[in-house]
């Protein structure tokens, strides 16, 4: 038996005047595009943007449904889009925020696991590797240098083989 360990690094500032104007840049886009959300059953505003890699920027934010399983997270919306859109253009780096009904909105969240499973494909299928920027709407902000390293041992297209 062998024991193995999986870790990741990711950077930690300590609000946004840290970052560079390019990520500040995409975060404000992120956070304006939670008043687009329509969350009217958890009341928890999500947007997310995205810098692709022909310099367009474009935005997404989650939508439910009365039946709950059928809402889906700005993640999945703005990928989405960005496929539909942008087909074959690789996304370089995507923001994600929120707004939470209590209205403590000054910390980072990660995306849910489905996300995390969609933006891992997303980076196989281009090649390319998506610089995650997470952030309330004040506060620290994360970057995780590659969205995939939030799902290690992940089940891919090459399992299906
Ligand atoms: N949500 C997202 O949009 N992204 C995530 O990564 C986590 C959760 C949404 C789904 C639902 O509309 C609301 O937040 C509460 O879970």
């Amino acid at each position: 038996m062998k024991s193995k360990e999986l870790s990741f690094s990711y950077e930690v500032y300590e609000n946004e005047n840290e970052l560079r104007s390019e990520e500040l840049l995409l975060l404000t886009r992120a956070r304006n595009a939670t008043d687009h959300a329509y969350a009217p059953y958890s009341n928890f505003h999500v947007g997310a943007a995205a810098k692709l890699a022909n310099g367009e920027i474009i935005s997404g934010s989650n939508q439910e449904n009365a039946s709950f399983p059928v809402g889906i997270c700005a993640e999945r919306v703005l990928l989405s889009a960005a496929s539909a859109v942008y087909p074959n253009i690789p996304v370089v780096s995507i923001a994600i925020t929120y707004q939470s009904p209590s209205g403590e909105n000054n910390g980072p969240v990660a995306p849910c696991g489905i996300c995390r499973q969609t933006l891992h494909e997303y980076e196989i299928r281009n090649g390319q590797s998506i610089r995650l920027i997470l952030s309330g709407m004040n506060g620290k902000v994360y970057i995780i240098p590659k969205a995939g390293e939030l799902l290690p041992l992940a089940f891919s297209g090459e399992n299906l083989k």
